[in-house]
């Protein structure tokens, strides 16, 4: 495993949308593997593939230790509202307010090739939608409602 170079703000990659996963190789593996690792270095929540500069439609994020690795992930569902603080790994130094669905369902494949479905509320809810968002070129940055100060992360 290998820790990747985050994109940040001002990189077109992080503008483009994802291509779709259309076979699972051990290149998929170690893009999965050190996005994991990544992304645990820089204590992030989630991590998009463009953040690594890898136009691939490949979401990891890990929430009070429970792992998600989504291929192809999609929204099935949404439910409510929240409106929270978000940063983003790609924009250090920000923060500030977003609305999102208080709960998703996200259809994605593992890494074995199996198709899952992921219910998620709140921070999960959130992770779901940002990074997913990352995938078609949206940073939350485009979102954001209000600039919130960095401790209120
Ligand atoms: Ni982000």
């Amino acid at each position: 495993m290998a820790i990747r170079e985050i994109l940040t703000v001002g990189h077109p990659i992080l503008r483009k949308k994802a291509k779709l996963v259309t076979e699972i190789d051990d290149r998929l593996i170690t893009l999965l593997d050190d996005m994991i690792e990544t992304m645990r270095a820089s204590d992030g929540v989630g991590l998009a593939a463009n953040q690594v500069g890898v136009l691939r439609r490949v979401v990891v994020i890990e929430v009070e230790d429970e792992l998600f690795e989504l291929i192809n992930p999609e929204i099935v569902s949404m439910e409510g509202m929240q409106e929270e603080v978000e940063g983003c790994l790609s924009n250090p130094g920000f923060a500030g307010y977003v609305q999102r669905p208080e709960k998703v369902v996200v259809r994605a494949y593992d890494r074995t090739g199996s198709l899952y479905e992921y219910a998620g509320e709140g921070l999960i809810a959130r992770a779901f939608c940002h990074e997913i968002d990352h995938l078609d070129g949206i940073l939350f940055i485009d979102k954001v409602t209000k600039e919130a100060s960095l401790d209120e992360e």
